[in-house]
């Protein structure tokens, strides 16, 4: 017999969009394949491994321990809406010249944990860069090059703010 569908009204990046999904369905699999939105990843599945991170009304959320229908009425924000129409998001641009992301699955996941840090303060020290990503497993990296990228990324807010407060 086949699942029960129900539709779910989920405000993704700005966007209110409706979604057929089955009443079991978690946030995750209703954004990759309800929606098509497949940067969030889809990990261990079982709320270990961060992969799956977006941002639920302003904190970073595991999407694969989420049952769909508790995010209705909230504002989600996927790796997708990082970037704006100026382009990439200042942490997309740091991943990059650091060289922070090698098989790249966790990163989704990690610019959304340090987007909410940067939100938070644009000057994060070294501790609470690792507390903020301690939920997000990456088995590349070592770390260092993802933590020196989130310092540099906040840098660069911190400039950008300096410049846009001086009229600049
Ligand atoms: S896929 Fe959600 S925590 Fe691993
Ligand atoms: S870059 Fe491969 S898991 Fe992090």
């Amino acid at each position: 017999m086949p699942a029960v569908t129900q539709i779910v009204r989920l405000t993704v990046n700005g966007d209110l969009r409706e979604v057929g999904v089955p009443m079991h369905f978690t946030l995750l699999e209703a954004l990759r394949y309800g929606l098509g939105l497949t940067g969030s990843k889809q990990g261990c599945d079982k709320g270990d491994c961060g992969a799956c991170t977006v941002i639920l009304d302003g904190r970073p959320t595991l999407s694969c321990i989420t049952p769909v229908f508790e995010a209705e009425g909230h504002a989600i924000v996927t790796v997708e809406g990082l970037a704006d129409v100026e382009g990439p998001h200042p942490l997309q641009d740091a991943f990059d010249l650091h060289g922070a992301a090698q098989c790249g699955f966790c990163t989704p996941g990690i610019l959304c944990s340090a987007a909410v840090l940067l939100e938070k303060t644009t000057s994060p020290s070294r501790t609470e860069i690792k507390e903020a990503l301690s939920g997000n497993l990456c088995r590349c990296t070592g770390y260092s090059k993802i933590y020196d990228a989130v310092a540099s990324a906040g840098q660069r807010l911190q400039v950008e703010a300096q410049l846009g407060e001086s009229g600049r």
